[in-house]
């Protein structure tokens, strides 16, 4: 399908790390030289969460491009675009609200364990209950066929799915059914072994130079079985092993082995994967090193890509419009 509509958006919660990449980020490259690509930096999403500081919000939009931009997606290929500039989604957003059960947000398994685990902020808000709501919005608006994001995600496409069905049926056909685009994920754990989060203080941010990178590489856990070099190791609970999948592949079975037979230490081991790491960051840190001496990028980056967003949103709103027969001219 040559012309198939791809979309996906990353918040602006600060500068991506591994996890972003390797969950979601290598996917985009990719697919930004097969399809009709619209990627965003959903700033209106992080308020949902983060609405009282908001001290950092400029600077947090301008991190996500470069870090994008540092991870090889490329304007010229793709559409990439600030998602308050393009306030059509706004829009959607309220008319969507009005067909959106509320059940269908409170059963929303995101929005049970956010709740549950960010117990030190007030998110019992109208907002926050909306977030799937305002990504349908955002997903339905560019009326994209696909959407390739981390499984996390997989229940705010569902209800996304189940919104442009409703609204299908109650007016007319405006929105094809989305489907989500998984990446095989290579799973990468964050430096303690929890999943990467922010939240954990256990990233490793794409932005981070080799000093940064050597420290938080020598510091990860290991399997707390191995005291000693000889004791026999299990790779399988070492987040250090994990990375060596990711970015080592080739040595993996000597490693697993070497390991296991406790022929090597955990210090050695973890040289060997900042050794890996490196190179593997190198072209990103290029790439970043390069924006960060253009600024001016950024802002042409964003105005082709919103540019193009707009032109796309209206006739989606026009549709829709039309199709609820709520347009007064
Ligand atoms: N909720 C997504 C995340 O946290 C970000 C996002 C917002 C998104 N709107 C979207 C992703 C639309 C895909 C499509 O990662
Ligand atoms: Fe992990 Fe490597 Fe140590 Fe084995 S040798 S426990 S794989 S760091």
């Amino acid at each position: 399908m040559k012309n198939m509509v791809v979309l996906s958006g990353t918040r602006s919660t600060g500068s991506l790390h591994l996890g972003n990449y390797f969950g979601a980020v290598e996917n985009w490259v990719n697919l930004q030289n097969k399809y009709d690509c619209y990627f965003f930096i959903a700033d209106w999403h992080s308020l949902t969460t983060g609405y009282e500081d908001t001290n950092n919000y400029v600077y947090n939009i301008n991190e996500v491009v470069m870090d994008l931009y540092a991870s090889g997606l490329d304007a010229d290929k793709c559409n990439i675009f600030l998602q308050s500039k393009i306030q059509n989604h706004a829009e959607l957003h309220l008319l969507l609200s009005m067909i959106t059960p509320l059940s269908w947000l409170e059963r929303c398994p995101t929005y049970k364990d956010q709740l549950a685990q960010l117990s030190e902020k007030d998110i019992r808000t109208y907002g926050f209950l909306g977030y799937p709501c305002l990504m349908a919005s955002d997903i339905l608006i560019y009326r994209a066929d696909a959407v390739p994001v981390g499984e996390d995600q997989l229940p705010h496409l569902e209800v996304t799915r189940e919104i442009a069905r409703r609204f299908n049926h109650i007016y007319t056909e405006v929105f094809p059914e989305p489907k989500a685009l998984l990446t095989k994920s290579k799973v990468l754990p964050g430096l303690d072994g929890r999943k990467m989060s922010k939240s954990y203080d256990n990233t490793i941010l794409l932005k981070d130079k080799e000093d940064v990178l050597r420290t938080k590489i020598m510091s990860m856990i290991t399997d707390p079985a191995r005291i000693k070099k000889t004791d026999p190791g299990h790779p399988d609970v070492c987040s250090v092993f994990a990375f060596h999948k990711v970015f080592n592949e080739n040595e993996v079975p000597s490693i697993c082995d070497a390991c296991k037979k406790g022929e090597i230490g955990c210090v050695a081991c973890k040289k060997n994967l900042y050794q890996k790491v490196t190179e593997f960051m190198k072209p990103i840190h290029e790439r970043r090193s390069e924006i960060e001496s253009r600024p001016e990028l950024i802002k042409k980056i964003l105005e082709k890509g919103n540019e193009n967003a707009k032109i796309k949103t209206d006739e989606t709103m026009k549709l829709v419009r039309k199709a609820m027969k709520i347009n007064w001219d």
